[in-house]
């Protein structure tokens, strides 16, 4: 362990940095009011505590007003940003990791109908398709204010206590200036690559006269922007060479390509299905040209890839930010030898695709994270001993019996499937979702550990289940597809679930409806496209597949614009009928007034699932709850004492798709929060 490349210290000038783990900078749209508050704080607190050396806080902290928040960022421009910045500061400080925070300018990143409602600027004219404000050109005042705005904050960072900062530029003002595609300006701050960077060392001089030498200063930039007319990687070398000449900055922290479209930043940030560490090897050739302290990160999800890009020499310090979430003690468990136990990033990209939908950042597998100041990391012992008995083995069943396993409670989890998993299991029956299957593969590795007994190909009743002497009884049955959505014609139609368990053959031309907008229809859309099939999605919504979002969508549609599979929006099923050996299908439209038809010769239907609910309902009657939650007591984290039947034998619950159709974190955060107090 002692010879563990990632646990040896990294001195960065005077600071000493305790191993080679950090995590990179990140937003997970925690703020309140623009603040990190306690939210914030606790979720770096408890990585901070389990021993990362280095965490990179806040992405894209705002240096200035017309940088307003498109994803809930912290307010760097603001004094008040100073006590709450060293609150969190002190607390990592503590826990012996050094704390700093990247400041950005978004550029045209952002909107102008956000905060305050100024222009959005730029280097030019024009827009960035993801956030589709059209900037205003910077001026010389524009740029005048914007040098001092960006060393205020950096000089409120080092008020603070921090260690040091990070400044953007991918996708973001400084590197807008860069790019041919987005600066339209003239001399001196346009055409000449001298000229594109001179905003940035400005800005570099100006942070660095104002906190000091000493005060660390890195940048986080894109050296190669992957984009026709773009600046390459020649030009990204010699960025770098002049980053370090300047003598301005003591750290390069290095990504590849653009984040203007979903799908540069897929390629920036991979998900899941796509290559591990895939601009690893291009972080090397930026610290092996320059031969200065190198960051990176992008898809380094396990220890062993994390431990290569140290050992190999192509970086100093290894980002592993969306491993951390899902996993905040990495680094304890590595010095701990339990690196089997690490509860693995599945690159679902809920955590991020949700920020830029106005959400909060939530890992698909750990409720805990986000919510650390409610929802425990490590599960606390129970006073009794009780004995559980679980119904089901999907994703809320085996967080369940994973949570009252570490309460100390005799479990024992019925499974009519052969295999644990549910909907787990057939989301990766998709190679591009294989992933997946670690949110369940963890969970029955810590099950066993931890003793629970399982018993597969088991269909209960409510007998059989009573038959077991619980105390505490928990349904976790899921659902099953429910087809059924038209006035006539639905025993013509089958599930995307039938199509991706194999029971049903894909057709030649298939129209898929997709009411639920979640990932089955595009899985189902994908794997009758390969055939050769010419597949028809359509939505009676605005737009297509909403719970996928963003950067998740990507892969899918690289596969299936290759293909003959055509996108309709705004258009409901109403009837399917027979038509000779064909199938007529009548749509309409929320918007009334017109009906078309398709001649098709395989209609899907994608509509969530109905619960799977018997076995609850057979257990009902003789539960002390009669089925009952105290919705505040869960909220609150207290546990359940309904008692409205005194006969009652056994508490009786009811998580994930059994009570209504949701997700996989909606699943596991069900059984986190019931089960982490009984
Ligand atoms: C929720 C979330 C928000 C992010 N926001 C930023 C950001 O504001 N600035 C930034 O440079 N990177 C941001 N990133 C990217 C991460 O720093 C990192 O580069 C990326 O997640 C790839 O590393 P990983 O595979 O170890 O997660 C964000 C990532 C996540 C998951
Ligand atoms: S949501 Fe997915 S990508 Fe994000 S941290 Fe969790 S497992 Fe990793």
């Amino acid at each position: 362990m002692h010879n563990d490349p990632l646990l040896q210290p990294y001195q960065l000038k005077h600071l000493t940095l305790k191993n080679r783990i950090m995590i990179s900078s990140h937003e997970p749209a925690y703020p309140e009011d623009g603040m990190p508050k306690g939210r914030y704080r606790a979720y770096h607190a408890e990585r901070a505590r389990a021993g990362v050396a280095l965490t990179m806080t806040a992405g894209s902290a705002s240096v200035a007003r017309d940088s307003p928040p498109v994803f809930n960022n912290i307010l760097a421009w603001k004094d008040e940003v100073v006590g709450w910045m060293r609150q969190l500061t002190d607390e990592c400080h503590d826990h012996g990791a050094a704390v700093m925070i990247q400041l950005t300018h978004l550029g045209r990143r952002t909107r102008w109908d956000k905060a305050d409602w100024l222009p959005v600027v730029s280097a030019g004219h024009e827009r960035e398709a993801a956030h589709r404000a059209f900037p205003k050109k910077a001026e010389d005042w524009d740029i005048a204010r914007l040098i001092t705005d960006y060393a205020d904050a950096a000089e409120r960072m080092q008020a603070a206590g921090l260690d040091g900062i990070e400044i953007q530029a991918y996708g973001h003002l400084l590197d807008q200036f860069w790019s041919p595609l987005t600066n339209e300006l003239d001399a001196p701050y346009g055409g000449s690559l001298d000229n594109r960077l001179r905003f940035t060392f400005e800005v570099l001089n100006e942070i660095r006269r104002r906190v000091g030498p000493d005060f660390i200063v890195g940048v986080r930039y894109t050296g190669d922007e992957r984009l026709e007319g773009g600046f390459d990687r020649e030009d990204g070398l010699e960025i770098s060479r002049r980053l370090k000449e300047s003598g301005l900055v003591d750290f390069l922290n290095v990504v590849r390509g653009h984040i203007d479209t979903d799908a540069g930043l897929t390629d920036v940030i991979p998900v899941q299905g796509m290559a591990s560490a895939p601009h690893l090897d291009f972080a090397g050739e930026i610290r092996a040209a320059t031969e200065f302290p190198t960051f990176h990160a992008a898809k380094i999800q396990d220890v062993a890839t994390a431990r290569h890009a140290i050992a190999s020499g192509k970086l100093d310090m290894v980002g592993m930010t969306r491993a951390h979430m899902a996993d905040p003690h990495i680094v304890a468990k590595i010095i701990a030898g339990e690196e089997e136990r690490i509860r693995p990033c599945v690159g679902a990209n809920y955590c991020l695709d949700r920020i830029y939908q106005g959400g909060l950042a939530f890992c698909v597998h750990n409720a805990a994270t986000g919510r650390e100041e409610t929802m425990p990391h490590a599960i606390a012992p129970a006073e009794k001993k009780r004995r559980v008995v679980i119904v089901g083995a999907g994703p809320a069943g085996m967080e369940a019996a994973r949570v009252a396993a570490e309460r100390g409670h005799d479990v024992i989890v019925h499974e009519a499937a052969n295999d644990p998993g549910g909907q787990v299991r057939l989301a990766t029956q998709s190679e591009r979702r294989r992933e997946m299957i670690s949110i369940i593969d963890w969970r029955f590795a810590e099950c066993r550990r931890l003793g629970v007994t399982f018993h597969f190909n088991s269909f209960v009743d409510g007998d059989a289940v009573l038959a077991e002497k619980p105390d505490i009884v928990i349904i976790a049955t899921g659902g099953l597809p429910h087809t059924d959505v038209m006035g006539a014609g639905d025993d013509l139609v089958v599930s995307a679930w039938d199509i991706l368990t194999g029971d049903v053959k894909p057709g030649q031309n298939v129209l898929i409806y997709d009411d639920a907008g979640d990932y089955p229809a595009l899985q189902a859309a994908e794997k009758i496209a390969e055939t050769g099939a010419k597949v028809e999605i359509m939505t009676r919504d605005r737009s297509f597949a909403p719970e996928v979002m963003a950067m998740s969508l990507t892969p899918f549609m690289r596969a299936l614009q290759k293909r003959d599979v055509t996108f309709t929006v705004t258009w409901k099923l109403q009837r399917v009928e027979r038509d000779g050996n064909r199938l007529l299908a009548t749509i309409d439209s929320d918007y009334g007034g017109v009906t078309r038809t398709r001649s098709v010769d395989q209609v899907i239907v994608n509509h969530g699932t109905r619960p799977l609910d018997d076995v609850y309902f057979a257990l009902k009657p003789g539960s002390s709850n009669l089925g009952a939650v105290d919705y505040e007591a869960l909220v609150a984290g207290d546990p359940q004492s309904v008692s409205a039947n005194p006969d009652g034998a056994y508490q009786l619950f009811r998580i994930g798709d059994a009570v209504s159709a949701r997700n996989i974190h909606a699943a596991i955060y069900d059984a986190l929060r019931l089960v982490k107090d009984l």
